[in-house]
């Protein structure tokens, strides 16, 4: 049977090329390794950002689509995208370098089979950083991964973690430079919505070959199913290959393609009449784009980071009234502001 490996790269929309290159390249240390345009409608940039040599798994790329109106996740899109470091040493300097640079930044939570961090990028892309480890076979055997529900330990979900505890916990010194030991090795995991998780998981594993390795709960919303599929061999699931769903009911929201989400079709939806100042410049039969006082490069030079409104969400699922409410002083879900799963069905678009 024909088994996908993992992971080659991700696709989001960007607001502005330089602003996601100071980010991508600067803050979070991704290396840009192609700079081009967008093979589909050449007046737009397309940007790769990823490791060293930009291997396959490890690569986030950009559609420069300046006046796309802004997107919004639901159903049918992706709710955050995760990208992978060694291990929760690594990732408190990353707390620790994000919140010095602007950037709200929630956890660390122990997710059981990774620890994780999130914020959101310039254009509201939430995005999380997780450890390697420890993996799936934490609640269930390695050679038997999703055959039952695994529901996650009470300590782990809201009202019973200690928010307080968790937000102060960040690394000790300022971190200026990104050292290797901290560096983002790959894509973690990808997750996105389905309103029918029988029938998402019938596509991903008959059509692209991936098993179903986990399921269980967001552990932000313990109402909403979360089921993981991954490149699985019996024994092993391999690194870049975690495609996960939240499952919402069918009257939740759906995704709206726009800036900060995945494109849906290779062209922007609304674009401005002219070509972007600088794009001009590339020649497809050249060997490279020239350089403009515009084009991303120059441009990141006098960037600075937006961050994102981190209002979207209600807590809980339509038809669902009832809240968790803490026995300690965290919020009642887990779900305040800034809290990236905080994603509700019960904000329709
Ligand atoms: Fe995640």
């Amino acid at each position: 049977m024909f088994v996908t490996e993992g992971f080659h790269h991700v696709t989001v929309v960007s607001r502005d090329a330089g602003v996601t290159l100071h980010f991508y390249r600067d803050v979070l240390g991704l290396r840009l390794v192609k700079q081009t345009v967008n093979f589909d409608r050449p007046t737009t940039y397309h940007l790769y950002f990823g490791d060293r040599v930009g291997s396959p798994g490890s690569i986030l790329t950009f559609f420069e689509w300046p006046d796309a109106a802004p997107g919004a996740y639901g159903l049918g899109g992706v709710h955050h995208i995760a990208l992978s470091v060694p291990d929760e040493a690594a990732q408190l300097m990353w707390k620790r370098r994000l919140t010095d640079a602007g950037v709200p930044v929630s956890g660390p939570y122990n997710r059981g089979y990774f620890t994780s961090i999130y914020f959101r990028d310039p254009d509201g892309l939430v995005l999380e950083i997780a450890t390697a480890g420890p993996g799936y076979a934490t609640d269930e055997p390695a050679d038997s991964l999703g055959q039952s529900v695994q529901q996650p330990p009470p300590a782990q979900l809201p009202g019973y973690r200690d928010e307080s505890e968790i937000a102060a916990l960040t690394h000790a010194e300022p971190v200026e430079t990104v050292t290797p030991d901290m560096a983002i090795t790959a894509l973690h995991h990808v997750t996105g919505f389905t309103d029918d998780a029988a029938a998402a998981g019938e596509f991903y594993e008959r059509t692209l070959g991936l098993k179903l390795i986990k399921r269980s709960v967001n552990q932000d919303d313990p109402t909403t199913p979360h089921l993981f599929w991954g490149s699985y061999d019996g024994q092993t699931v391999k690194s870049a290959s975690s495609l996960t769903m939240f499952e919402w009911p069918e009257r939740a929201r759906r995704a709206q393609e726009g800036v900060g989400q995945t494109p849906t079709s290779p062209t922007a939806p609304r674009t401005r009449s002219s070509s972007p100042p600088g794009v001009s410049t590339c020649s497809r039969s050249g060997s490279a784009c020239r350089r403009s006082e515009t084009d991303p490069t120059s441009r990141a030079s006098t960037s600075t980071l937006r961050t994102a409104s981190s209002s979207r969400s209600p807590p809980t699922r339509p038809g669902s009234r009832s809240t968790r409410r803490s026995t300690r002083s965290g919020p009642s879900c887990g779900c305040r502001p800034g809290c990236p799963t905080s994603a509700s069905p019960s904000r329709r678009a």
